[in-house]
């Protein structure tokens, strides 16, 4: 019998790959394992009994790592499970960033009880004018699941697709892509795009990598798009490219208190995951690594 507890609802298709052997434990310090999304960790004691936290999603940054390495607790993610449902997000927020559809939304919502839409829509149509993706550079850094996924899809919309990551050679992305050209340096990338999108880690080493001189590299009115984690941004330097126009927009997953609310931000609320389809696979691929642990000592995605 093995006793677990959700910090999050996961999902029933999840849920049902756990056989009769597994009982919801009442509190985590019941529990052998905790099945968690995006609730932190941080702060949580763990206690005697627990053997393994599972992640249904990819980022680890809302588990004590380091913590549950010393207490001998395994912690699990799902990698890929969701990449689908972010890469359809990031095109979405291509196309968010180009065509004023939101600024055409607010304007209809806004003059429908007047009447005036049709009498005024030439007016909307010149001051909601965007430009199209086809032909655009778009450069993808970190071609992991998501960004490989975003990198084909693009290019099946006519983008010319860059691709940097420094632990990718130049075969294995033309394997992964054959629409990637892959840039030698980010550097590279940065000076050649229309639109930049980070799917890299938030490491020590990732974090505030898109920094004023980044920004500054990076050709004016460039878009970029954050669908990884907030910290792999200096939302300062930013803010300050997005006043002088260097940055025409920053679409980003992360609604934090600096840049919500700034001309020219996208913000949406951490949505990326979030379709039916993303976290059934999350949450199955989770419930299959935690029983394939507890009950074989399997570890794979650890
Ligand atoms: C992830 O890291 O995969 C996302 O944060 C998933 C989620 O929204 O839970």
């Amino acid at each position: 019998m093995y006793r677990y507890h959700c910090l999050n609802p996961i999902s029933d298709i999840g849920m049902n790959e756990l056989t009769e052997e597994y009982v919801a434990a009442g509190k985590p310090e019941e529990a052998d394992a905790i099945l968690v999304r995006s609730a932190s960790m941080h702060e949580m004691e763990f206690s005697k009994e627990l053997k393994a936290i599972a992640r249904a999603g990819a980022g680890v940054n809302n588990i004590p790592l380091e913590r549950c390495a010393e207490e001998g607790i395994v912690v699990f993610n799902t990698p890929g499970a969701n990449a689908n449902g972010v890469k359809e997000l990031v095109i979405a927020g291509l196309l968010l960033a180009s065509r004023d559809i939101i600024g055409g939304i607010n304007w209809v919502q806004e003059n429908e009880e007047d009447g005036n839409i049709a009498k005024d829509a030439e007016k909307a149509k010149k001051a909601f004018a965007g430009c199209e993706i086809e032909g655009k550079k778009l450069g993808v850094i970190g071609l992991g699941a998501i960004g490989v996924l975003v990198a084909n899809a693009a290019a099946n919309l006519g983008m010319d697709v860059y691709g940097y990551d420094p632990y990718v050679s130049v075969d294995s992305a033309w394997r992964l892509s054959r629409s990637i050209h892959h840039a030698k340096t980010v550097d590279e990338l940065y000076q050649e795009c229309d639109y930049i999108t980070i799917h890299v880690p938030a490491l020590e080493s990732t974090k505030g990598m898109i920094d004023c001189d980044a920004l500054g590299l990076m050709k004016k009115g460039v878009v970029v798009l954050n669908f990884a984690r907030d910290v792999l941004v200096d939302e300062e330097a930013m803010i300050d490219a997005l006043v002088s126009g260097q940055v025409k927009h920053y679409v980003t997953d992360f609604p934090t208190p600096v840049i919500a609310g700034v001309k020219g931000t996208i913000v949406i609320p951490h949505l990326g995951a979030s379709t039916a389809e993303s976290e059934d696979n999350c949450a199955k691929m989770a419930a299959k690594e935690l029983r394939n642990y507890l009950e074989n000592g399997n570890i794979k995605n650890s």
